[in-house]
């Protein structure tokens, strides 16, 4: 499967996702990340570590995409239109991160608007979100208002979204200065992070 994750702005979690869903595909089939940004984020996150799969510039993936059995692709703050056109019909899916904030939700709606243009399959996830709550004396856990606030927006607007949300946690943060993907972090909350990771996975690919 060939997933690519865009987006208009810089900042919405478009890289760490590219790794953790790389990181779920390996689980099914060789997985290549293909980095196309610039800053090479992924490259460098990949050079410091040990990341179960392989990661590769645009220049350099010809071979490797050969091999793969799936493709993730990592992509710039904001693309041209050209470039959004260019991957749009290329990837079985293509996600668009965003924060639950007006600024990068509204980014999203723009990109929403180019990539229905070319007809492409296309869902919305939100990323970097505050961790729900368990309501007092309960252990039902309530999403953030932010979140509810931000799917609300999302389903006027109509645009798919996934179930799952990716939670703000600091071993998300800190996982690519160990070069590793969080289940790999050493932290307490890994194992709830992760968990966002293969929510997401399974909701885009069961073998
Ligand atoms: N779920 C998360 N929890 C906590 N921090 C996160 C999470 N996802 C991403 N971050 C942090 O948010 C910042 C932006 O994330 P990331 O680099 O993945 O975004 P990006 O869209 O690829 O940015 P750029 O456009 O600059 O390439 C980084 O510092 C990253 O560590
Ligand atoms: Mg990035």
């Amino acid at each position: 499967m060939d997933i690519c994750i865009l987006g208009l702005k810089g900042g919405i979690g478009k890289t760490t996702t590219a790794i953790h869903l790389a990181a779920y595909m390996q689980q099914f089939g060789d997985t290549l990340l293909i980095d196309a940004d610039k800053n090479a984020s992924a490259l460098r996150w990949a050079d410091r570590g040990n990341l179960p799969f392989k990661v590769c510039n645009v220049e350099g993936s010809v071979k490797h995409i050969r091999k793969a059995k799936h493709i993730v692709a990592d992509t710039k703050a904001r693309p041209e239109r050209e470039d959004i056109k260019a991957v749009a019909k290329e990837y079985d899916l293509l996600i668009m991160p965003s924060p639950p904030r007006v600024l990068d939700l509204d980014a999203l709606l723009k990109t929403r608007d180019i990539l229905v243009e070319y007809g492409t399959n296309y869902k919305a996830l939100l990323t970097i979100t505050p961790p729900p709550r368990k309501r007092p004396g309960g252990s039902e856990k309530i999403p953030s208002s932010k979140e509810q606030e931000a799917r609300e927006l999302l389903e006027a607007e109509e645009i798919p979204v996934f179930v799952s949300t990716i939670y703000q946690y600091t071993a998300i943060e800190k996982s690519p200065l160990a070069g590793v993907t969080v289940d790999q972090y050493e932290d307490s909350y890994s194992t709830v992070a992760w968990e966002c990771y293969q929510n997401l996975g399974r909701e885009i690919y069961v073998q």
